[in-house]
């Protein structure tokens, strides 16, 4: 397989709004993070992946970009940002910026040209339609509730917005749009940025003819405009144009895909992105129609899925492996134990179990310290548009009552990754010295990085040993995958191989003990194990038991 580094890299998400606060504003900063490199550094990881740091009018959190070259007021200055850059690079660490192209802010100069008349050359930016007898043009609902289209009165039009009102799609035919969004990625790229995250680029090209769609829940399933038409022809013009110039990384949020669309947007020839973020994994706990639900995540269906990418993309595409971003509730909360005898044992089971597969980690603020959901009182205490609005349209249309809908989206909802980083046991996690945006979640003086850096059997130290680990053996990286046991209900094992070199993975997600049949791996060695023991000695896996065996000359 042919070798790269941001295949052998490991990624950490952060979340500026919440990670550290540098200025006492209560909203995290550019300067907060550089004071923190060097805690990143001491964990091992290679790249930062930085959510949107662009001026916004901060409807969705900065997902809603007005000026896609100037920084955000509330996170600092350009000159903030170049001496983030420079104090990463110093460090060894590459920093990914998000993309955010399919929409912009409606605050954006674009934007506004474009609405302010039918004739106005910006016009052609974005996605502007007749209504259809009276009503909206099509009938797709917005992934933040209600329709995706906002009628404008200026010029008695409709607009698509996918997400938000506040952030109209762009019209991706017009070869201008794609000339200033390269450009803009160019500008980047020369300034010594190592990559994009690019959100949601799989809804860049609409569906020819804009037709109805099927209806799941209130309204057409926008689904409709994920891997469209020209979408490939557009990222292979991206790749022609502006990344195949430069030694980046980029990974496509790739809402909707496939494992066929995976293979050409991710594909070895290099012409579109590295890799891409599938969700199927991330569904399987889901409702009938929406993502709220209180159920946990089913192991069978998670071992089915997770080994159909890693097979499916072996040797043609690369996967990128995450339980946790800014977008989803934490994965101890839905996968793991949150009590205090499993937390950390199922922490880093649930870890052990992600960061032996093949593709490229992410590890997502504070998913390094086994950080749960938090806990909501009520309604005004979510800030997220997604919840806000999908618990008063759900409720308000009758579907759910508010008893039911409450706790379902308490567990489902974005705001449990969004709680700020939990630094050390002093108020407000010492995150800020001001009011944070978002309430701290209430467990941080048990869970804290300040508590966790002295603990030699800390999840964070078990972090910074996969991290470690694979940079440590080939094997992690480059060997393939297979399932063992793939009807057990309690245990996720499988095999890895490369050349004569084999590695066994074994994770039991129960509470009860397992037994496990190690017979062949009696002279490997142990490479990790979440309770310093030779699980081969008695043949039983302890509850959350996670163990890695490396067999040489096999
Ligand atoms: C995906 C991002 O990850 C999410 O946070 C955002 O709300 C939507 N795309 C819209 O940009």
């Amino acid at each position: 397989m042919k070798k790269a580094w941001w295949k052998e890299a490991v990624v950490y998400q952060i979340y500026p709004r919440s990670f550290c606060d540098s200025n006492g504003d209560g909203i995290g900063d550019l300067n907060g993070i550089t004071s923190k490199l060097d805690y990143l550094k001491e964990l091992g990881i290679d790249v930062i992946w930085l959510s949107p740091v662009y001026k916004s009018p901060n409807d969705d959190n900065g997902y809603d970009i007005s000026d896609y070259e100037d920084i955000m007021t509330e996170f600092g200055t350009m000159d903030d940002f170049d001496k983030m850059l420079a104090a990463a690079h110093d460090r060894g660490i590459k920093i990914v910026m998000d993309l955010v192209v399919n929409h912009t802010s409606d605050e954006h100069p674009w934007f506004v040209e474009s609405r302010s008349s039918k004739d106005n050359e910006k016009r052609d930016y974005y996605i502007w339609k007749e209504g259809k007898d009276g009503k909206e043009p099509t009938n797709w609902g917005s992934a933040f509730s209600g329709p995706a289209w906002k009628y404008d009165e200026k010029t008695d039009m409709y607009y698509l917005h996918l997400f938000s009102v506040k952030q109209p799609d762009l019209n991706w035919e017009n070869p201008k749009v794609r000339k200033e969004v390269f450009d803009m990625m160019t500008r980047w790229c020369e300034k010594g940025i190592d990559g994009f995250r690019m959100d949601v680029i799989s809804l860049i090209s609409k569906p020819e003819g804009y037709p109805d769609a099927k209806v799941v829940g209130l309204y057409g399933d926008m689904g409709i405009c994920a891997n469209g038409p020209k979408v490939h022809d557009y990222l292979k013009e991206m790749n022609e144009k502006v990344l195949s110039k430069f030694d980046i990384m980029t990974v496509g949020e790739t809402a909707g895909v496939t494992l066929e669309e995976a293979k050409k947007y991710a594909n070895t020839d290099g012409s579109e992105l590295n890799m891409v973020f599938q969700f199927e994994h991330m569904d399987l706990d889901g409702g009938e129609k929406f993502k709220w639900s209180t159920q946990p995540m089913p192991l069978v269906p998670l071992k089915e899925n997770l080994s159909k990418w890693q097979k499916g993309l072996d040797g043609v595409a690369w996967n990128s492996l995450y339980f946790c971003n800014h977008d989803q509730p934490r994965i101890v909360s839905r996968l793991g134990d949150e009590s205090d005898a499993y937390r950390e044992l199922s922490a880093k089971c649930i870890a052990t179990c992600l960061h032996m597969m093949q593709g490229t980690p992410y590890v997502y603020q504070g998913e390094e310290l086994g950080m749960t959901n938090t806990v909501f009182n009520s309604v005004d205490d979510f800030r997220d548009l997604e919840s806000i609005n999908a618990y008063r349209e759900l409720v308000e249309s009758g579907l759910y009552t508010d008893e039911d809908m409450f706790p379902k989206i308490a567990h489902k909802s974005r705001d449990n990754a969004r709680t700020p980083m939990q630094w050390d046991a002093s108020e407000n996690a010492g995150f800020t010295t001001g009011k944070p945006w978002i309430a701290v979640n209430p467990n941080y003086k048990k869970i804290n990085v300040a508590d966790q850096l002295k603990r030699e059997d800390s999840v964070f130290h078990y972090y910074q040993k996969l991290i470690r680990l694979r940079k440590e053996n080939e094997i992690i990286v480059y060997g393939n995958y297979e399932l063992l046991l793939p009807e057990d209900e309690n245990i996720f094992a499988y095999k890895r191989t490369l050349d004569n070199q084999k590695l066994l993975v074994v994770c039991n997600f129960s509470k009860s003990e397992q037994k496990f049949d190690f017979s062949g791996y009696e002279n490997a060695k142990v490479l990790i194990s979440n309770y310093n023991r030779d699980a081969r000695k008695d043949g039983i896996l302890k509850p959350y038991e996670a163990t890695v065996l490396l067999l040489e000359n096999a």
